[in-house]
């Protein structure tokens, strides 16, 4: 570490490798947040000016300063590395430099706790509203395949057993609506963390009459997280909100890549999958492996992993504990890795294609039983009596009425009344 530590008053010892320890992967994980940390710092500079503690001109200086700052980082020009403590440190060290005293002003009311809470909370933002849209557009391809394929016939399962004739309709139209409910969520959780804590410096707020609501309407929040103390008491939590509402949508990934890796198998051989998503073996020249379909299903323990470890870093007192950096590397870890699955995920669904004679093959006369005990209740026969009846005669069925039974299961939401352009309006209507 080169640069001065911020909180350096002049001759306070500075051992190397406690340094190191401190800082850990933060300068390297700040560069997530630099872009959103720099974008706060401009509101802040705004604020101040807006009552009075910097003048025009060094505002002035200091917002175009930063915000060529943030041209550098989008180039790749300006890469934080061992030099600082974090990317707070960077920054303003940057000031300095570029501006001399007028960057020293730069941290007149604000903590860097305040600083990484805002960053972060604009960070989790923009990564929420990417999985809005992706769990929209993964929605919007189930949706397409349900519609091709309402009505082809597929074995229903129980426990992995043949149960009943059910379709590929049903199939993709329960992700599809499991994918709604999961942007429904994501967008709400985006309103749980719209709120701006800039301003409450390290916890206690501080001696100036801050312009907290300018600098919350300047960065786009909805409203101001008021309690100062609050503010730090939320490091985390929200964090943790946003991985699990990616974890409902990692625990769909993970469900719907365990039925590909079975409906692909030569058993089932159901689903057939383009090249672009197996690889072959290195010793078994016969294979060709379903290797991303089972990357994606992993995907969703290593968010469920930065899940717990970031729900463990929360066990504190009220107030700023430096244990709350160890929330940011399993934040972005989980976040990242999530993200990059989903993205995967439509272009899968797009690509699966179906063999209809064996799933057609695969539906047996015994899978009728259940319809027929119903039938026999519906002309009036006791059900208890009906179901005992066709467990007599299940050896001897024989028919394979498929359409017409697909056809019967007409309430909403059985696979002959799928309800798709019920699941298509909620769909439109998250995307408005
Ligand atoms: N890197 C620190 C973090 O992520 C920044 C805040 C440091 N604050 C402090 N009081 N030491 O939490």
């Amino acid at each position: 570490m080169a640069e001065q530590p911020l909180w350096d008053k002049g001759g306070a010892s500075i051992d190397e490798r406690i340094m190191r320890f401190l800082a850990g992967e933060d300068v390297r994980l700040d560069q997530h947040l630099l872009p959103y940390d720099i974008r706060a710092s401009i509101a802040h500079v705004n604020g101040l000016h807006r009552i009075g503690i910097l003048d025009g001109q060094e505002a002035k200086a200091l917002v175009s300063a930063l915000e060529s700052l943030l041209d550098l980082v989008a180039t790749g020009q300006f890469v934080l590395d061992e030099r600082y403590e974090d990317g707070h440190s960077a920054i303003e060290a940057h000031l300095t430099e570029q501006l001399g005293d007028i960057g020293r002003k730069v941290h007149t009311g604000r903590s860097r706790n305040d600083q990484v809470l805002v960053a972060t909370r604009l960070y989790l933002r923009d990564q929420l509203a990417r999985l809005n849209i992706a769990a929209l557009d993964i929605a919007e391809m189930f949706i397409e395949r349900a519609k091709a394929d309402a009505a082809t016939p597929m074995p229903g399962y129980t426990h992995l057993q043949r149960a009943v004739p059910s379709t590929v309709g049903l199939w993709c139209s329960a992700f599809a609506e499991s994918f709604i409910d999961i942007a429904a969520l994501s967008q709400g959780m985006s309103r749980w963390i719209d709120a701006c804590p800039l301003g409450t410096a390290a916890g206690y707020g501080v001696n100036l009459e801050l312009d907290r609501q300018g600098v919350a309407d300047e960065l786009g929040f909805t409203r101001v997280q008021i309690n100062a103390m609050y503010a730090q008491n939320s490091r985390g939590r929200f964090e943790l909100g946003a991985l699990h509402a990616l974890h409902q949508a990692l625990l769909d990934v993970r469900r719907f890549a365990w039925d590909l890796s079975l409906f692909t198998t030569e058993e089932f051989g159901f689903v057939t999958l383009p090249d672009r998503f197996t690889t072959g073996s290195s010793i078994m020249p016969n294979k060709r492996n379903p290797d991303v379909v089972e990357l994606l299903r992993a995907s969703c323990g290593v968010v469920e992993g930065a899940t717990a470890e970031l729900s463990a870093a929360l066990a504190l007192p009220s107030g700023y504990q430096r244990d709350l950096q160890a929330t940011k590397e399993p934040m972005i870890r989980g976040l990242s890795r999530g993200l990059a699955a989903l993205a995967i995920v439509p272009d899968l669904v797009a690509s699966m294609e179906f063999d209809r004679a064996r799933m057609r093959e695969a539906i047996t006369p015994a899978m009728f039983a259940t319809d027929r005990a119903i039938q026999l209740a519906a002309e009036g026969v006791p059900f208890r009596d009906a179901y005992r009846q066709v467990g007599r005669e299940i050896e001897s069925m024989k028919d394979l009425p498929i359409e017409q039974s697909i056809a019967q299961r007409s309430s909403l939401g059985g696979s002959g009344n799928l309800g798709l352009d019920v699941l298509r309006k909620r769909l439109d209507s998250l995307r408005a």
